[in-house]
């Protein structure tokens, strides 16, 4: 499916003032930025919009700091980040679109780049306040969203403002949609759909519409066990929603009335508890005795999902396979991962942790798309519209 949004290609930009909204919600030590990702992932449409001549404007907000000024949470770190990716000198006001603001945006120049400070700062920017909406537009002649990471939030910033301005698509949301859209609607066979984590609620939706369309689901993570506990068997001490079971049971009755293999591990690593210096035992089988729990799939599972990845033509993967954050049990993780670098299909990788996992192993570049989406990733997968997405104008 072609991308139906208006593109900041299509954008007259010369002079112009461009209020960019980007996802810049990125981890921080103190004032220093641990994961540039997303900040990296913007530089395509910032220097698009510099080189072009453009007054660049950017927004974004920074974790939930609910309306209020949180200093911990200003943009201060990426202003500092961006300007050494550039290569060249970020503002940053001390306002979201105030006298501050106001004042930085009337003496930009052309190519110059101004971020504003924390949208989130301004309790109207999570209540999508039109007032503030205004107030955002007010600074700038066009608006450019680029921030998928945040595109299924309807706020001022993401989705409110676009009504008040000609609203586009950044480089790389119009990207995120192509190629995670391109999953569900026109995969080269087979479909193989790796899916793990700590909850099935988190993934139900996705479970539910890749049940049509995936030739195989292979399930990892703690979001096994409400899948055993469906089928009866005991599961010790391993995490356990029990508001999942029933969704899990659903997924196996839909799996089994339907055409898409629901693939669940046999085997399994266990440890007598969320450490990484417990006591481990491997189990062939699924049943966890008692003072057990399960903490990564088996190894034998592991090679099996490495071999259903192989030979795909298409693999979406999200969500770890185990504890991958404590060594010992990394192993199921770890082999997905070789798996999806290695693919000679196409690869589609969602999902804060799974996309950790790559950075960890080293293998983010041997994937053919790692969305910086979490939440907004999920629910395009879903076949959600995305609300910052929506709120753009039509091509
Ligand atoms: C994310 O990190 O997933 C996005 O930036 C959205 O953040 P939020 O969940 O706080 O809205």
């Amino acid at each position: 499916m072609a991308f139906d949004k208006a593109s900041v290609r299509d954008a007259d930009v010369d002079g112009k003032r461009v209020l960019v909204r980007v996802d810049f919600n990125v981890p921080l030590d103190g004032e220093e930025v641990t994961d540039d990702t997303r900040i990296r992932a913007a530089l395509p449409t910032i220097e698009y919009l510099t080189g072009r001549g453009a007054r660049v404007i950017l927004c974004s907000h920074l974790g939930r700091p609910k309306g209020q000024v949180v200093p911990e949470l200003s943009l201060a770190p990426a202003a500092k980040r961006l300007s050494e990716l550039t290569g060249q000198p970020v503002g940053l006001a001390d306002d979201v679109a105030g006298q501050d603001s106001e004042a930085k945006v009337e003496d930009l120049q052309p190519g110059q780049i101004l971020l504003l400070e924390n949208t989130r700062f301004e309790p109207g920017e999570t209540e999508n306040a039109p007032a503030l909406a205004a107030r955002l537009a007010a600074l700038a002649d066009i608006y450019v969203n680029d921030a998928f990471g945040a595109a299924h939030r309807a706020h001022a910033s993401t989705a409110g403002v676009a009504a008040d301005l000609p609203a586009y698509a950044g480089l790389l949301l119009e990207k995120e949609v192509e190629n995670l859209t391109s999953v569900a609607t026109d995969p080269a066979r087979p479909l193989v759909v790796v899916l793990g984590g700590a909850k099935v609620s988190d993934k139900v939706g996705v479970i539910d519409r890749f049940l049509e369309i995936a030739d195989q689901i292979l399930i990892g993570g703690a979001m096994c066990f409400p899948f055993y506990k469906a089928q009866g068997h005991a599961i010790g001490g391993s995490l356990c929603h029990d508001d999942d079971i029933p969704l899990a049971r659903e997924a196996l009755e839909k799996a089994a009335a339907g055409n898409c293999e629901l693939v669940l591990p046999t085997d399994l690593a266990l440890g007598r508890e969320f450490s990484a210096d417990t006591d481990t035992e491997e189990l062939d089988g699924v049943d966890v005795p008692e003072g057990w729990m399960g903490l990564d799939i088996g190894p034998k599972s592991a090679a099996d999902y490495a071999a259903r990845v192989g030979s795909a033509g298409t693999v979406l993967w999200n969500g770890p396979m185990g504890a991958f954050e404590l060594g010992p049990f990394a192993g199921g993780t770890r082999t997905v991962a070789e798996a999806v670098a290695a693919a000679p299909g196409y690869t589609v990788v969602g999902g804060g942790d799974s996309v950790a996992a790559l950075v960890k192993f080293g293998l983010t570049d041997q994937v053919n798309w790692v969305s910086t989406g979490g939440g907004a990733s999920l629910e395009l997968l879903e076949g959600k519209d995305l609300p910052g997405v929506a709120a753009l104008n039509d091509k």
